[in-house]
């Protein structure tokens, strides 16, 4: 294992670095460049890029400094090498290999969805290693991946042994709250608003599962009217979900909501420009129920299927307090330990965890600085 090691993401729209020193955490240093995308709606490929270019020297400078450390007292560069925006991941790339180059020591190529996978370890980080984090876990356990840009359950049999049991056939899971929130004039990125709106709501809906011959449905009543949204693929034997169809049911739903005589093209004008305050808040409460609801069966069958100890959960997707709550109550019935990261630097992208997986798996490590471009970890 390398004693000291900066990790360095720049995936999407995050510039990040952290230092690790005998695999525990010293920095955690995050820029999120959200101010400039929320204008365009969505993340600007090339604002990125640029963002990371000004903004990576200086991130990098203050996770040194923050870490008491000397750059000569790096030994190992960690960087993120996919998925992620490819011209993004370049300028993170580029950084990491001059300086591995310049200071003649290993680069570590990580893959950001393995990040994700062991960000539970960046809560206790400081205090305990990775490594002996990973000694008191017990595996297999089931990995749960929700961002923005994937969607998927792994069995964990220890480390660097992935094995993908499930994901999205199409829009990920942050993806999907983001496009409802595009939908409902919510900002970007709405997964935040969505659930901040629905969890206002919660307590005062009762909201009811039934099936007919079609699907199976999430129901509840506003005002003395029901409305329901499907649960896309909910009996297919598989374990994949399909949050691109429960967007389009909630594009449905809105249409029903604002009045048959309202044709409006929602996409164009906005929901907020045709319902009210509380039913934008009804519409993210039954979305949120569906698509968390739409995941737990398929985990609760990855489950089944599967010996896990433990369920993990990472990715942008854990903030959310009401998909948190169903994985505690999956976790109980199954009988594991959850692990999850509940700090917001941890769920989001962040540079911890590309350094804690360097410092599980040294083996990662190259002085060829051109091989980069083989993905190592998930096969993603
Ligand atoms: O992991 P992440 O920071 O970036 C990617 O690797 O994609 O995930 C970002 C995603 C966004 O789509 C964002 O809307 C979503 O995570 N997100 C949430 C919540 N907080 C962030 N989705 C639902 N509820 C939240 N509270
Ligand atoms: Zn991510």
């Amino acid at each position: 294992m390398y004693k000291t090691i900066l990790a360095i993401e720049t995936s999407c729209d995050e510039t990040a670095a952290a230092v690790l020193v005998d695999g525990k955490l010293r920095s955690n240093v995050v820029y999120s460049q959200i101010d400039l995308h929320t204008k365009y709606g969505g993340v600007v490929p090339s604002i990125a890029r640029l963002a990371h270019q000004q903004k990576l020297p200086e991130v990098v400078e203050q996770a040194l400094s923050e870490a008491g450390i000397a750059e000569s007292d790096i030994q190992a560069v960690a960087v993120t090498i996919g998925p992620g925006l490819a011209i993004a991941l370049e300028i993170g790339l580029e950084h990491a290999k001059a300086l591995a180059e310049k200071l003649g020591i290993p680069l570590i190529p990580v893959n950001h969805m393995e990040g994700h996978l062991w960000s539970w370890t960046g809560d206790n980080l400081a205090e305990e290693a990775a490594g002996d984090q990973v000694q008191s876990a017990n595996l297999p356990a089931l990995g749960i991946l929700v961002s923005g840009k994937h969607s998927e359950w792994v069995q964990v049999s220890r480390v660097g042994e992935y094995e993908k049991l499930g994901q999205t056939l199409d829009d990920a899971c942050g993806e999907a709250f983001d496009k409802v929130a595009t939908m409902l004039r919510l900002g970007y990125p709405g997964g935040p608003a969505v659930s901040r709106l629905a969890a206002a709501m919660r307590d005062s809906y009762a909201i009811f599962e039934y099936r007919d011959n079609a699907s199976t449905y999430i129901s509840s009543e506003l005002n003395g009217t029901k409305y329901r949204l499907p649960i896309p693929l909910a009996h297919t034997s598989d374990l994949n979900v399909s949050f691109s169809g429960l967007k389009t049911a909630v594009k449905q739903l809105i249409a029903e909501m604002s009045g048959a005589n309202q044709k409006l093209n929602i996409q164009e004008t906005g929901a907020a420009a045709v319902l009210s305050a509380e039913q934008v808040s009804f519409v993210c409460l039954l979305f949120e129920t569906a698509a968390v609801a739409m995941m737990e069966r398929k985990i609760r069958a990855a489950l089944k299927r599967s010996a896990s100890r433990e369920l993990w959960l990472g990715g942008g997707v854990v903030a959310n307090e009401y998909f948190r709550q169903r994985m505690r109550l999956v976790a109980h019935d199954f009988e594991l330990t959850l692990r999850f990261p509940a700090s917001k630097s941890l769920t989001g992208d962040n540079a911890a965890m590309i350094g804690v997986v360097a410092a599980l798996r040294p083996e990662l490590a190259t002085k060829d600085y051109q091989s980069h471009d083989r993905q190592p970890g998930l096969s993603l």
